[in-house]
């Protein structure tokens, strides 16, 4: 109990000394407030200020999606090594032990499947069980150019406002859909129209030629999507020019889950995401650490 009489005199004033005032160093975030910036810094390792998310979301749509079907046997593994986990509320309070405490990019969006028409959705998880389950950002889908742009923007500007009135940020996923194309003026355009309708974070697609303008183009950090499993030397030489060329981090799913040895693949992803390495060095890692007892710790 503090006592209001007997105590030492306050007398370390650091008179002449500025109080510290450090900038918030995330692209784009500076001006937000603190809840969201401490929530960033869930996603975003303010060592690197890069993060690796590992996705493994593609149920909503996709259905057991291969390397998925048993998330206890798969992923759980894996999620030391991750920064940040991207998942549906189902596989999350099903699944994953709250004891693993790393940050939660709640997949918000619902409503379609790979059977009907892609895109077509609602937000289907309301901002009180976001927050119940401690999430660290929100994410929906903006299928822009697509037959429901007009739909998923709306979607993105919902989770934008319940988020900013609780300090949540909201990642805007760029639609995959097949009358998408996946150019640089393509992802551009569609990042920048998430961005501007108040996404904290996009995700998108690389793309070979002039990703840097896509990244130039949003003032917000970019995370790429994996996509289709590659061969693991490109998926890293992927993530390489992604990082090279401006993006903060990946969201990456089938290039870590479906490779042969996951464990191994998301930590040489790490190697090229936090640590500067090069695809061919991150390689060497990976196949030191394949199939090895080094690879599972
Ligand atoms: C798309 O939004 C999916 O839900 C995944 O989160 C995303 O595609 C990342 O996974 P992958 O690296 O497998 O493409």
């Amino acid at each position: 109990m503090a006592d209001a009489t007997g105590n030492q005199e306050a007398k370390d004033y650091g008179f002449g000394i500025p109080v510290a005032n450090p900038v918030y160093e995330l692209k784009g975030a500076n001006n937000y407030d603190w809840g969201m910036k401490d929530r960033l810094s869930r996603v975003f390792n303010p060592k690197s200020g890069k993060t690796v998310m590992l996705a493994f979301d593609h149920g909503y749509i996709m259905g057991p999606t291969s390397g998925l079907e048993r998330i206890d046997l798969t992923i759980l593994p894996l999620l030391e090594h991750a920064d940040c986990l991207m998942c549906t509320r189902g596989v999350l309070r099903a699944c994953i032990p709250p004891t693993f405490n790393k940050a939660i990019s709640l997949r918000c969006s619902a409503g379609s499947t790979v059977l009907t028409e892609l895109n077509d959705e609602c937000i289907g998880v309301e901002i009180e069980d976001a927050i119940r389950l401690n999430a660290s950002m929100m994410a929906a889908m903006g299928s822009i150019g697509g037959k429901f742009e007009a739909l998923t923007v709306k979607n993105i500007c919902k989770l934008v406002e319940t988020g900013n009135r609780y300090g949540i940020p909201t990642l805007g996923v760029t639609a995959v859909g097949k009358e998408l194309t996946r150019d640089a003026r393509y992802l551009a355009m569609a990042s920048r129209v998430l961005f501007e309708n108040g996404a904290q974070v996009i995700k998108t697609y690389y793309c070979a030629e002039d990703f840097q303008k896509v990244t130039a183009a949003v003032p917000v950090p970019i995370v790429i999507a994996g996509g289709k499993k590659l061969p693991e030397l490109d998926a890293l030489k992927m993530a390489y020019q992604a990082i090279d060329q401006g993006a903060m981090g990946v969201d990456m799913g089938r290039n870590i889950f479906q490779a042969e040895d996951p464990i191994a693949m998301i930590k040489s992803v790490r190697g090229v995401v936090h640590d500067n390495m090069t695809p061919e060095d991150a390689f060497t890692m990976y196949n030191d650490l394949k199939g090895s007892q080094q690879g599972r710790e």
